[in-house]
């Protein structure tokens, strides 16, 4: 039987499409049960639907507090019996009642090589820095700021005439691939959480 994947968006979805294509293979071990979204009117939302997989929004402003929104994107998820969160490109932090839900079997994807770089500008922030290589790295959701134990990552180079779109671009061809294979093999293998140390199988 595979997998049960809800995966939470917030932009253009290219590592979903990759997700999504990934899970057409039955060999792959995990379907996307549901996509959800802080946000309305996404491209990563619209590439949902044209898969015909059930959508959610759950937006910050319509709740009273950060905790009510959190509540409700928990609840949001849980409709779904998820066995591993998907967070691709998903801009908010999640809070305590979804990390009780949740914890352990959430992944984050993050444009660097952490523990460089952390938080929503990674790409910019290793090239301001002089990075000569950076990357991406695939972790375990913590109720930090891309603190969690790493469970997978891939390196590219900076190049002298990079910007931050040329390295974002760069750094995302390798995301795609780097997040659907630890997915896939998540799913498949099994993943266990010891301290800092995650190992796959
Ligand atoms: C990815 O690089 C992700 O790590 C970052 O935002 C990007 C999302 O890309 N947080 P996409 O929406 O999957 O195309």
């Amino acid at each position: 039987m595979s997998a049960r994947l809800v995966v939470l968006v917030s932009g253009e979805g290219t590592n979903l499409q990759a997700l999504i294509e990934a899970a057409q293979q039955a060999e792959y071990g995990a379907r996307i049960v549901a996509v959800g979204s802080d946000r309305p009117g996404i491209k990563a939302l619209d590439r949902a639907e044209s898969h015909e997989i059930p959508t959610f929004t759950v937006v910050t402003r319509d709740y009273a507090t950060r905790m009510d929104w959190d509540d409700a994107l928990t609840a949001a998820c849980q409709r779904y019996e998820p066995d591993l969160i998907v967070l691709a490109g998903f801009m908010k932090l999640v809070g305590a009642p979804f990390l009780r839900a949740f914890g352990g079997r959430c992944v984050n994807t993050h444009p660097a090589l952490l523990p460089s770089f952390p938080g929503t500008h990674g790409v910019r922030d290793a090239l301001e820095h002089g990075a000569k290589v950076s990357g991406c790295t695939v972790l375990i959701v913590d109720d930090g700021v891309d603190t969690g134990p790493i469970v997978a990552q891939a390196a590219v180079p900076v190049h002298d005439d990079d910007d931050e779109k040329t390295l974002h671009e760069r750094i995302k061809v390798a995301e795609r691939a780097l997040l659907t294979e630890t997915v896939g093999r998540m799913v498949r293998e099994g993943w266990c959480v010891d301290g800092r140390k995650v190992r796959i199988g």
